[in-house]
Parts: structure tokens; sequence; C-alpha cells
């Protein structure tokens, strides 16, 4: 793996160069821009594990790549060992995120045809994961006006669920962002989201980069700003969305559902349909992935724990349906508060269903 420093404009959050997977390095985000040019499967495998790429639709079109990569390193001719390995590596990076296994999955499936077949595949995901971030964007704000009337909003979010996370303009970011472009937006209150940071680091360049008024609270602050009605709206995104709704994210959002509640101010889930997980029947059954000491102890080289410290750190949590008003994706809005379930809430568009498959909840109008 190679790495460049010093660029002048940002680079694309995952790009296929000449036979290799760029990653923009988002352990360096703010303050270095860093490529990684991965030009083996092991290099895209430990991007996604240490969160140089991060986000779970990012993720799935690294995931893409990768596979796509490991077609060109592997080609049919040669033998099934060293492709399968590295689908299995691929696949299981990081657990959670429904979004890398079935984007993997997705390309392996063609396995044995022609490498350019494959990669033509992974730039099929990433643009749809582009073309979903801007309907998530459209529906998510429609959903912010009925919800709040259609005025100016202070929009509360967690995590970075923008385009680093998403490839471009995001879930939960894109929502804001639209909001910001319709002149509907008062500020957008990003919490830090400890252990990593994503929302002090990631989301606030985001914001700045769109210009959109922001203020970043620490995570143990959000219930109190919420209760003194600091926030007309909570937006996040979403790494699974089980058959039920119940729904796992960044660890902080079940809290963030709590106080949201408690405030009666509406908490939106905002992901791509890909993320909706039918074969999860609920929230219970979700893979939480465990991360290790160290993000709990320090921050990069600084470490604050004594030696020797346990820690607990799950990197998600799961907030149940019956604390989220609504979910948005790039193809309906699911208004819990309603009665209306994934099951019963039909697509707007019968493109989708004939492209997410007919096994996809989503019946089409
Ligand atoms: O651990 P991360 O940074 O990959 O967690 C990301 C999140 O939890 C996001 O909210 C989620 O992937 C949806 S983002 C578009």
């Amino acid at each position: 793996m190679i790495e460049s420093d010093q660029l002048i404009e940002t680079p694309p959050t995952i790009e296929w160069v000449d036979g290799s997977v760029h990653i923009l390095d988002q352990t360096e985000l703010p303050h270095s821009q860093v490529v990684l040019k991965c030009t083996d499967v092991a290099s895209v495998v430990a991007a996604i594990e240490r969160l140089s790429v991060r986000g779970a639709p990012a993720i799935g079109v690294a995931g893409a790549y990768g596979v796509a990569l490991a077609a060109v390193l592997y080609p049919p001719s040669s033998s099934r060992v060293e492709f399968d390995a590295a689908v299995h590596n691929l696949r299981s990076a990081r657990p959670t995120a429904v979004n890398l296994a079935l984007m993997v999955d997705r390309v392996a499936a063609l396995a044995g045809e022609a490498p350019a077949a494959m990669l033509a595949e992974a730039n099929r995901i990433r643009d749809e994961e582009l073309a979903a971030s801007v309907a998530m964007g459209i529906n998510g704000a429609d959903l912010v006006a009925e919800l709040c009337g259609d005025r100016p909003v202070r929009a509360m979010t967690i995590c970075n669920t923008g385009g680093l996370a998403a490839v471009e303009r995001g879930t939960a970011l894109s929502v804001i962002q639209t909001l910001h472009e319709r002149d509907k937006l008062v500020e957008a209150i990003p919490l830090e989201t400890r252990p990593l940071l994503q929302g002090g680091r990631l989301t606030t360049w985001e914001l700045s980069n769109m210009g959109a008024p922001h203020r970043l609270i620490v995570d143990s602050a959000a219930a109190s700003v919420l209760a003194r009605g600091g926030a007309d709206v909570v937006m996040v995104g979403a790494d699974r969305v089980a058959a039920n709704g119940d729904t796992a994210n960044k660890i902080g959002t079940f809290s963030l559902s709590l106080a949201a509640n408690y405030a009666q101010v509406p908490f939106v889930v905002v992901a791509p349909e890909t993320t909706v997980d039918e074969s999860t029947p609920t929230g219970d059954h979700i893979e939480i992935e465990d991360r290790g000491d160290a993000e709990v102890c320090g921050f990069g080289q600084t470490r604050f724990s004594p030696q020797g410290t346990s820690t607990m750190n799950p990197a998600f949590d799961v907030t149940p349906v019956d604390l989220i008003t609504a979910l948005v994706t790039d193809c309906r809005v699911v208004n819990y508060r309603i009665g209306e379930t994934l099951n019963s809430t039909p697509f707007r568009n019968d493109n989708d269903q004939a492209r997410l498959g007919p096994d996809h909840q989503g019946e089409s109008n």
C-alpha cells in the first residue's frame, strides 16, 4: 500500500484507479488528506477494520471494489482458494453494517466472469449509492417539513453520515445538506461521537465544506440540549435495520433516541433501502461489533487510563422501533408513528422493486 499526502483538492472517498482501490484515509481527517492506494486485498480489509473507510454504505462500496481487485489478482484461470479467502476476509472485516456483506456477495456472485464484469458491478454499486444519497436527502427534507412545519429547523445528529460515510452526500447528513440548500436549516448540532470522534472530526469538516451553520456538542450534552428545546429534529444513519424496524447505529444512538422521546422531538432514521435487512427479524439478532481497549483508554497517541484498564467497547447499539418516529430511505418513508411498518409501506417507484429484487420487503405500488 502506498500513501500520498499534501493533496490540493479533496479526493473521492473511494475510487478505482488503474487496478487499485484508492481510499481517502478518514483516520487522518480533517488535518491531512492522505490517500491509501490499495494494490492488494489485505490493504482494503485493513482500511475497513481500522476505519480509514467507514460508514455502512461506504464500506459496502469499498468491499465491492475489494472483490473487483481480488478478481484482477486471482483471475478465473487461477485457483479459487485465494479469491475465496479474499472474499471471506472482506465480508467479515466489520460485522454490524449489512451493506458490507451484501455488496461483497453481489460482486462475488459474478466469480468466474471476466474481472471487467466484476468491476462494472462495483461501479454500479457506487453509482447506486450516489443516487440513493440524493433521493434520501429529498425524501428526508420533505418529511422534516411535514413533521416540523415548513420552517427552518435545528437538526441534531450523531456520528458521521455524510459523503465520507456513503461516497457522496450521505444519509442523515444528506437530509441536512438538502435542508440547508432549501434555506430550511437554522443549524446542525453534531454530537462529537466518542470514542473515535466521527462527529467532532468528520461531520464538522463536511458541514464546514458545505457552508452549513453548526455547533458541535459533547455526547453528554445531547439530552439536556433536547430537553431545553434546543433542537427540532434528530436525524441519524443506520448500519442495519431489522425487519421490524429496530435499528443498529453508532453507539450513543439509543441514548439519543431516549432523550429525543423524552423531549418529544421527532427521531428519524435515514438509510438506503440496502441497509434494511429482512433476514434479521429484530434488533436482538444484530451482531454488535466489539472493538479494543485502546479506543476507550485514549485517543490517537494519547493514553489517559492506567495501563491494564479493562473496557467494554461496543461500536454500535440498537434503537427499538418504538423509539423511532420514521425511517427515510431512497425508495420510501415509513412513518411508524401513524402505524406504518416496513412490511406495509410500498416503494414509491416500481423500478426500485426490480432493482432490489423480489425478496426485498417493500412492495410496489
Ligand atoms: O463505526 P462507523 O464510523 O463506521 O459508524 C458509522 C455509523 O454508525 C453511521 O451512522 C452509519 O454507518 C450510517 S452512515 C451513512
